[in-house]
Order: C-alpha cells, then structure tokens, then sequence
C-alpha cells in the first residue's frame, strides 16, 4: 500500500473511500471539496451519524454508502476523542481502522480526511503512516486458503487547508519515517508469530542473515563449536536439551560517516527462546501453550535492526540475539547443575524454566565487549512482570536515570505503555548459592525483580535498560493497528529513542 499526503484542495484525489476523523463535539465533518461527492447528502449523513449516536468519541465509527449522481459513495466517521488528548497510539488506531474498513469494502483507494494538522504535523502524519500500514497487516502464511482480496492500494492522508513547503517537506520525513517503523513491527509480528517447527535456532539466524543482506547490515551468526570457543556455556546449556543446536546472532548497523561510525554504539540484546517448555521443570500444557513468542526480545531487536538500517541514524546500532530453544531430553541442563558462563561467573541452576536470563547473560557479556554508549536488552522474561503490570505494558528496569526516563519518553512518542519498577537491592540476596557464585531463580514475590538483578550482574557498569516484554509481546484480541498474535512491542519505542537520541542526528 501506497500512503501519501495532500493538503489544501483535495477535490482531484481519486477515492473510492472517503474517511474523516473527527473531532469529539465538533459539529462540522471536515470534508472541503469531497463534500460535493456526496452531491448534497452530507446533510443525511450528519444526520444519520448522530442518529446513530456518533459524537466523535474516541475508537467510535460511523460507515454509511451515500448514492449521488455518478452512483455510490463509501464514507467513514471515525471519532478521535477529545483535542487536546490525542495521542500517538489514537492516531495509529485512527489510521488503521480507516484502511481496515476500506479494505472490508474492497476499496482500492481511499482518503483519510483530518480535521487539521495540528502542532507537529510531522508526528502526527509518522504515527497515521505507521497505523495505516499496520492497518494492512496479516499472518496467513500457513492458511491453505489465504485471503485473496487485493487490498488497499494508496491511502492519501489529507487536510483541507494550505501547508507551508516547510510543513510539506518535514510532513514527508514523518511519512516515511512511519512506513520504516511500521516494517520494522511487522517484521517482529512475522517472527513471533511463526511456528517453533519452522522457526528454530538456525532458521531464525538465516533469517537474520537474509535481512541483513537485503538492508545492507554486516551480519555474524555464531554458532555451537564458536559458541564454545567463546566459553558461551550457560546459552549453550539452555539449548543442549534440544535436537535444535543455539546460535548467537550480531547484527551491525554503521553510519555511512566515518565519524559518526566511531561514536560509542548502542547495543540490542533479544532474548530468542524459539520455544520455552521450560526444559525439565516442563510447563504444564496450559502455560506451556503460546511459548512460541519466547523470542518476542530478539523478534523486536531484529525489527527494531531492519527500522535502523532504512532510517540510518547517525550512530553505531548493534542487535544482539541469544537464540536456543529450551527442552527437556537425557541432555537437558539440570537442577544443580553448574555453569561457569562466558563472563567467568558460576551459576547454580535451581530452575530450568528461569532460561532467559541464562542466554542473556552471556549475550549481555558479550555486549559489554562492544564499548557501548547504551545496553538495552528486551526479552519475554518472567510472568511476575506480566502479574504486576497487565498485558499490555512493559517493565522497564535500568541502572541510569537518564536511560530510563529517555525510554520512558520514546515510549509515550510512540504510543506504547513502559512502566519503571525497581531494581531493589535487597532481593539480591535471594540469588546467593550455597555452591556457586548465584543461582538463576529467587523466590516467588518479586520475580520481575530478581530476575532483572540476575541480568545486572552481567553488564558491568555499563548504562543499561531490561525490559521484561513478556506480557505485551502477545496480543489476545484485534483492534486498530493491533492484530492478534506477536504484537511488534517495544520497535516503534527503540526506533523513537535511537533516532531521538542528541548524539544520532
Ligand atoms: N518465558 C517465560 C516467561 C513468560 C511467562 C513469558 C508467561 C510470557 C508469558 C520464562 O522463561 C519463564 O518461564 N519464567 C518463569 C521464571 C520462574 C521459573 C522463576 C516464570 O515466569 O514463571
Ligand atoms: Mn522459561
Ligand atoms: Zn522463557
């Protein structure tokens, strides 16, 4: 799908879709020229829309098909709240509800008509391009039947007022701003979404490979012989109950200017669990369902990659994915077993299903050995962080203030919902062994915590950020620019705060 934009007279653009946001309590649908489309009758449908009780408020939808002269036409009300309480996640719900309705009609091309532009036209065109290509997204590689309709072919974004060359240019940024993000989010849904039977270790590496060849990033996929030389033990024991072998995956992005490729890099770290049964602590079947998206860390790192490579920030970004897949076998880890990993600290293993944090350490070890300026790891880590903050929302843990509010911040730009939680230094204690350096898994209460205290053990002083995602990488229902399945998190949040970075521009 084509996504543009036009300002001022619209009366040329070719729509067989007609959408208008609108504002809550605002008594005009602002439709310029289109109005004559409806040849007289936008009358009927104001009327009809607030018949039907369609008053603007957020997520509200008003569809109708208006016959006038030449024969038909398709119009969309769709409410955008209040003005002043729009927000990146409102515009990128707006966007995609607009393409999934003209996409329910047939519609091949369709307006999406905006009050105004507001403040930072910019922005807000980013977050409309990245919903409306969202809007378009689907998984049915494994259907039999796929969806055969053809889809929407252009969306032109429109206000009904003069924009200035200026505005026009910085508006375009954000367009294709939006559409990289949007690639990048699909890319991550694709993966998580993917089978564990196709998508294992070395397939998700080629993969790896492949997008780096096609996005021109420098690609090194390790695998167990280098894995061992390397003295990666504790991923190597997460995945040696597995007949599918781990690999670790760097992915290197450099600015074209060879000052800029010297700054201090930021690293990604994913967590890429293919599947999680738990390995002999096996998940009993209800727990276990759904363990597919154990990779959702490394889905994001590789989506967030792909947004990188095409937006091309001015700073050195590495990716980072801890692959294996954790299983029970005669050759799986067990409980008490010892690990020395690749940093030379020894861990007890008390539980086989906390195996996350085991391949992040000696992916974040491995991290470290980059002289970055950032880490920032992101992994489906425990339930305790899903218990403490819903479905939707993503734990953010850091050692830096400065990291963690500019996180927070990216967050909010993006639409997305991070929430702080402590790394309280008290539980520590919960990871002391009696035989090795620590152990893996603390108590029940807090798990969220402990779990993120294993992690900081293993990024020296480095300014680092985790973020546990294990309850947003799924999505359970669909809406706006949401599908069901693997949901993108965490992409559109790395991408804001890389390219909003001071030393990246
Ligand atoms: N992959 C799971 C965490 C998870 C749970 C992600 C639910 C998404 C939804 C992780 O490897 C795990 O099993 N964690 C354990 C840790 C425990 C053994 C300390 C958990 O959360 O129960
Ligand atoms: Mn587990
Ligand atoms: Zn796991």
């Amino acid at each position: 799908m084509q996504v543009s934009f036009v300002a001022g007279s619209i009366e040329k653009v070719k729509a067989d879709f007609v959408a208008a946001g609108v504002y809550q309590g605002d008594k005009k649908v602002e439709l310029g020229h289109l109005e004559a489309r409806a040849n007289g009758t936008l009358k009927t449908l104001g009327t009809n829309a607030k018949r039907s009780n369609f008053d603007g408020k957020i997520g509200q939808k008003y569809q109708c098909t208006l016959l006038n002269g030449e024969g038909s036409q398709d119009f969309l009300l769709l409410g955008m709240g209040q003005r002043e309480k729009v927000t990146a996640q409102s515009l990128t719900n707006l966007a995609a509800d607009a393409v999934k309705q003209a996409q329910s009609v047939g519609a091949s091309n369709a307006i999406l008509v905006l009050p105004e532009l507001g403040e930072d036209g910019a922005k807000v065109v980013e977050d409309l391009a990245r919903g409306a290509s969202l809007g378009t997204y689907k998984y049915d590689v494994y259907r039999s039947e796929k969806d055969k309709s053809k889809g929407l072919k252009k969306l032109v974004v429109a206000v009904t007022t003069e924009v200035d060359a200026k505005t026009k240019k910085s508006v375009a940024q954000g367009m294709s701003r939006g559409q990289k993000v949007a690639a990048g989010v699909a890319l991550a849904r694709n993966l998580v979404n993917e089978p564990p039977s196709d998508l294992y270790p070395e397939t998700f590496a080629k993969q790896a490979e492949n997008m780096a060849k096609a996005e021109g990033l420098k690609c090194k996929v390790y695998k167990p012989a280098e894995l061992k030389k390397m003295k990666m033990n504790l991923l190597l024991g997460v995945g040696q109950g597995s007949a599918q072998t781990p690999r670790l995956v760097h992915l290197t992005y450099t600015p074209a200017s060879a000052k800029d490729a010297k700054k201090a890099p930021i690293v990604l770290v994913g967590k890429g669990i293919t599947f999680d049964s738990g390995g002999l602590c096996l998940k009993p079947a209800g727990s276990m369902s759904g363990m597919k998206m154990d990779m959702g860390g490394a889905a994001a790192v590789m989506g967030a990659m792909l947004a990188v490579a095409r937006s091309k920030p001015k700073i050195p970004v590495h990716g980072i994915l801890a692959l294996a897949e954790n299983m029970p076998s005669g050759t799986a880890i067990r409980l008490d077993d010892v690990i020395k990993g690749a940093s030379g600290k020894t861990v007890e293993v008390n539980n086989t299903d906390a195996e996350g944090r085991l391949v992040l350490a000696d992916a974040l070890h491995y991290a470290t050995g980059l002289k970055p300026r950032y880490i920032v790891d992101l992994a489906t880590l425990t339930g305790a962080c899903m218990v403490a903050l819903g479905p939707h929302t993503v734990g953010l843990f850091s050692n830096d203030d400065d990291l963690a509010n500019s996180l927070l911040n990216s967050s909010d730009g993006a639409g997305e919902h991070f929430w702080r939680l402590p790394l309280t230094e008290r539980l520590r204690e919960q990871l002391k062994s009696d035989v090795a350096d620590m152990k893996n898994t603390g108590e029940r209460f807090g798990g969220a915590i402990t779990a993120a205290l294993f992690l900081k053990e293993f990024v020296g002083d480095n300014a680092w950020a985790h973020l546990d995602i294990a309850g947003a990488a799924m999505t359970t229902s669909e809406s706006g620019a949401s599908t069901k399945g693997g949901s993108g998190v965490a992409v559109a949040t790395l991408v804001d705060w890389i390219q909003g970075m001071p030393s990246s521009k």
